[in-house]
């Protein structure tokens, strides 16, 4: 059975924790591989809410091997804070957990290396990021130099490594306070600190890559599941407003270590409209009515640092070309719903740049700024769909938006969400 991936074809949170939750069912091993704690994915089962970060969405399923690969950014506390919750929720979490030697560790330098930077501001719109260490901890990967992975805790060269690091990180850090008041890190607590951690997590700790390559070889069902969307990959996305790894397609088989040619079936997920936390430009943002009565009806504040979601229609370039990046097999199409009380939709199908028409997905975020949607306008259904369980019963307006958007994407819409619970959903 070839791997299949459900990944966010906007920037972050369409709903792709509710679909993996959907369809682990048919899978029996579910693999995290980018991203770390700024990620954050709800998921409704029976009324009942679950709030994941660094752990996949699979684990709601009992049986289900869970599995986070070097691709990740684990920051500890985190994932073990995770790890008690769910615990305290009757979800067990033994040798269902796995988690790689390769991981990159987000440490306390991290983290404050992000704030002081954010403190210090730079030249123009800030990022926004989550504030989790993610941006840094990928950057020492990079360095090399400077970057301690998940293996590195058991062995006897640990301390020595943040010895090394704190010496240099607390000469950046001093120069960056720039006279204000600056408490120096101490590698010796940071030590017994991780220590502990490592402790705890050492049940979970795995060679992940050679797993997954006997799992492959024995034909396992193997579903990834991406975390943020492809319009903040690294190199992808509208840089510099993304996030510091492959979030689209291209960083499953780099973050995982599994081939490309495994990777047959990729699935879109998108939100009916458009949402976006933090800063960089949004083509088709609305700022009044529109935008808020999205955001009221689609509770868009974040998971993970409860901002409001900024909110908008749906992008068709941008979604075609995340899509197209993708190579996107079938569409999944969330938070429907949301839509159901406007009395028109729109829907952006060309950007006008300059005075001229375009389909194409500008790689300069200042061009991105200049853009002028073009849209189309269809009419709304003014019809409660929470309830709807089938394709064939959407009102008439809800199912020509849906083809409408698979016309332009070039994709068949094959799930449709109306509802954050599990339930809630429409497989056609
Ligand atoms: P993710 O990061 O991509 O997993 O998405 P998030 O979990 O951050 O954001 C999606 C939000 O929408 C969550 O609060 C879900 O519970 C909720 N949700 C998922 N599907 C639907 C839906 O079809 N309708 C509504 N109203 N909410 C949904
Ligand atoms: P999920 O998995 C939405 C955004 C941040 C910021 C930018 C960089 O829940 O879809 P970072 O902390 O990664 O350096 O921030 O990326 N961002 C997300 N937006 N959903 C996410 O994850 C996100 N993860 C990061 O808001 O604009
Ligand atoms: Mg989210």
């Amino acid at each position: 059975m070839p791997g299949t991936c459900v990944i966010g074809l906007q920037w972050g949170d369409e709903a792709k924790g509710k679909i993996v939750d959907l369809l682990t069912e048919r899978f029996e091993i579910v693999v995290r591989y980018q991203g770390g704690a700024n990620a954050g994915h709800t998921v409704v089962i029976g009324g009942q809410k679950f709030k994941l970060s660094l752990i996949p969405s699979g684990i709601l399923r009992p049986g289900v091997q869970c599995v986070i690969t070097g691709g990740v950014a684990l920051h500890p506390p985190k994932v073990l804070a995770e790890i008690e919750e769910l615990r305290g929720r009757g979800i067990t979490l033994e040798k269902n957990l796995q988690i790689s030697d390769r991981a990159h560790i987000v440490f306390p330098w991290h983290i404050e290396e992000e704030r002081v930077l954010a403190e210090r501001g730079g030249n123009g719109e800030s990022i926004g990021t989550t504030m989790r260490g993610i941006g840094p901890c990928y950057r020492d990967k990079a360095d090399r130099n400077l970057a301690i992975r998940l293996g590195d805790l058991y062995r006897s060269t640990f301390p020595k490594q943040v010895e090394q690091v704190v010496e240099y990180k607390n000469v950046v850090l001093g120069a960056l306070a720039a006279g204000r008041p600056f408490q120096p890190l101490s590698a010796s607590k940071i030590v017994a600190e991780y220590n502990g951690y490592a402790k705890q997590l050492e049940r979970h700790l795995s060679d992940t890559t050679s797993y997954l390559h006997a799992a492959i070889e024995a034909d396992r069902k193997i579903l990834f599941e991406g975390a943020q969307g492809s319009l903040l990959d690294l190199d992808h996305g509208t840089f510099p407003f993304v996030t510091s790894s492959n979030s689209s397609a291209v960083g499953i088989a780099s973050g995982a270590g599994v081939p490309p040619s495994y990777l047959k079936k990729i699935i879109g997920v998108v939100k009916a409209y458009s949402t976006r936390v933090g800063g960089g430009p949004f083509p088709t943002e609305e700022t009044g009515d529109v935008g808020q009565h999205i955001r009221d009806r689609g509770h868009e504040y974040g998971t993970v640092t409860g901002r409001p979601r900024r909110c908008g229609w749906f992008d068709a370039v941008a979604a075609r070309y995340t899509a197209r990046l993708g190579g996107i097999a079938s569409l999944s199409v969330m938070l429907l719903d949301v839509l159901s009380e406007l009395p028109e939709i729109k829907i952006c199908k060309a950007y006008e740049i300059n005075g001229k028409q375009t389909l194409d997905f500008p790689s300069h975020v200042d061009d991105l700024r200049q853009v002028k949607p073009v849209y189309e306008t269809l009419p709304g259904w003014k019809q409660d769909i929470c309830g709807v369980r089938k394709m064939a019963d959407l009102p008439v307006n809800a199912r020509k938006y849906l083809d409408r958007i698979s016309e332009i994407l070039g994709r068949p819409v094959e799930i449709v969400s109306v509802g954050p619970d599990r339930e809630q959903t429409i497989l056609s």
